[in-house]
C-alpha cells in the first residue's frame, strides 16, 4: 500500500508539531505548512520542528495560507488537519482583529475551496472551547448555545461554520474538534501553564487574572493528537466534537499541583480579570466518545509531570 499523505497546517506550532510527529510514527508522509507568524517568537517554532526535520517522511512548506497557491499543497493529500490560526483570546481585540479574520476565516475558506476541487478523504479543523463563551450549561455540550465572548472565539466559530457549510454544500468531508485548553510540552508561551511553570522555575511571581477560582478543563496534548487521528477516521462531515480532558479544576489547585511537579514553591500575583476570559470552561466529550471513540487518557498529575520535565529542558536551552 502506498503511504498516505497528510497535510498539517500550522505544523510548526504547539499542537501541529505533536500531531505531525504522531502521524509520522503511524507511517504517514506529512506535508507540513507554516509561515512562522510572529504571534510568538518564531525561533520557538523552529525548535518545535527539530525532531521532525530528522524524519525523511516530513517536508515543510514555508508558506502563508492567506496567499500561497494551495492546489500544489493539496495534491495527493488523503487527509487535511487544519490547525494554522492566529491563536489567543486576549490579543484579539482592537486593530489586531484583522489578523484574526484574515487567518482564521479567510484562509480557512481558501483551504475549503481548494478541498472542493482536490477532494481529500477527510478534513479535520481545530476549533476551540471559546466558541461557547460563558456557556450556561456545564459541562458544555455541542448542541448548546454558541456565544463567544472574545473576537478570537467569533473567528473560530466562523471557521467551524465554514467547515460544516462546505460539507453540506459541496460534500467536503470536514469536521471540527473543539479543544479545551491544551497543555503539555511545547505549549505556547502566551498560555497559562507555560507562564506558570516558567515563573515557578525562575522564582518569579505568577500572574493570576481574577481570584484564581476560575475553572478550566485541561487537556493533555497526547489526548488531543489521538482525537485528531480518530476524527479523521470516523468523524461525521459537518459535526463538531468537544475534546476535553475530562476533569474541571480550579486554577489555584492546578498551581499547587504544578509547584509539586516542579518541586518548587509558587509565588502568586493577583491581577484584574481580563475581558474575554470566561470564568469557567468545561466540556462534555460524550459525543466524541460515541462517534469517534475518544477518551482522555492522561491525568493532570501525569501531564503536569511531563510538562515540568520539558519546561526545565526548554529553559536550559537543551535539545527537544
Ligand atoms: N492550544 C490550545 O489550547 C488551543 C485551544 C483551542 C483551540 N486551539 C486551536 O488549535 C490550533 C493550534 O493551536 P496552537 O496552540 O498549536 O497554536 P500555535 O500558534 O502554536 O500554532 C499555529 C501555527 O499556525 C501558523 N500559522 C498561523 N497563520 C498561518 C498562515 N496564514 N499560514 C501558515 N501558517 C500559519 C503559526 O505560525 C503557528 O506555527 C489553532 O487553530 C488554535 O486556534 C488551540
Amino acid at each position: 500500500m502506498s503511504e498516505r499523505i497528510a497535510l498539517v497546517t500550522g505544523a510548526a506550532g504547539f499542537v501541529g508539531s505533536h500531531l505531525s510527529e504522531r502521524l509520522i510514527a503511524e507511517g504517514w508522509r506529512v506535508r507540513g505548512v507554516d509561515c512562522f507568524t510572529t504571534y510568538y517568537d518564531p525561533s520557538i517554532k523552529e525548535r518545535n520542528l527539530s525532531r521532525l526535520h530528522r524524519e525523511p517522511r516530513f517536508t515543510l512548506e514555508r508558506a502563508d495560507l492567506r496567499e500561497t497557491a494551495l492546489e500544489p499543497l493539496m495534491q495527493g493529500v488523503d487527509t487535511v488537519w487544519h490547525l494554522a490560526a492566529q491563536a489567543g483570546v486576549r490579543a484579539s481585540w482592537g486593530a489586531e482583529f484583522q489578523t484574526y479574520t484574515s487567518i482564521n476565516v479567510n484562509a480557512t475558506q481558501r483551504l475549503l475551496e481548494c478541498a472542493k476541487a482536490t477532494r481529500p478523504r477527510a478534513l479535520v479543523y481545530a476549533s476551540s472551547s471559546s466558541v461557547y463563551g460563558e456557556a450556561p450549561v456545564f459541562p458544555a455540550v455541542e448542541g448548546g448555545a454558541l456565544r463567544p465572548i472574545s473576537p478570537y472565539g467569533v473567528t473560530k466559530l466562523a471557521g467551524e461554520h465554514l467547515v460544516s457549510l462546505y460539507a453540506r454544500a459541496y460534500g467536503v468531508p470536514g469536521c471540527s474538534l473543539r479543544y479545551f485548553t491544551v497543555y503539555g510540552p511545547r505549549q505556547r508561551p502566551d498560555m497559562g501553564f507555560h507562564k506558570f511553570f516558567r515563573a515557578i522555575f525562575t522564582g518569579q511571581e505568577l500572574p493570576i487574572y481574577g481570584d484564581g477560582t476560575q475553572t478550566r478543563d485541561f487537556t493533555f496534548i497526547d489526548d488531543i493528537t489521538e482525537a485528531n487521528l480518530r476524527a479523521a477516521q470516523s468523524g461525521r462531515p459537518g459535526d463538531a466534537y468537544n475534546v476535553s480532558g475530562g476533569s474541571r479544576v480550579q486554577l489555584l489547585d492546578v498551581i499547587r499541583a504544578m509547584a509539586a511537579a516542579a518541586g518548587r514553591p509558587a509565588k502568586l500575583n493577583f491581577l484584574p480579570k481580563q475581558a474575554g476570559d470566561p470564568a469557567n470552561t468545561g466540556g462534555d466529550s460524550s459525543l466524541a466518545r460515541q462517534v469517534i471513540g475518544y477518551r482522555p487518557e492522561v491525568s493532570l498529575e501525569t501531564g503536569l509531570g511531563r510538562m515540568a520535565a520539558w519546561m526545565q529542558r526548554f529553559l536550559e536551552g537543551s535539545p527537544e
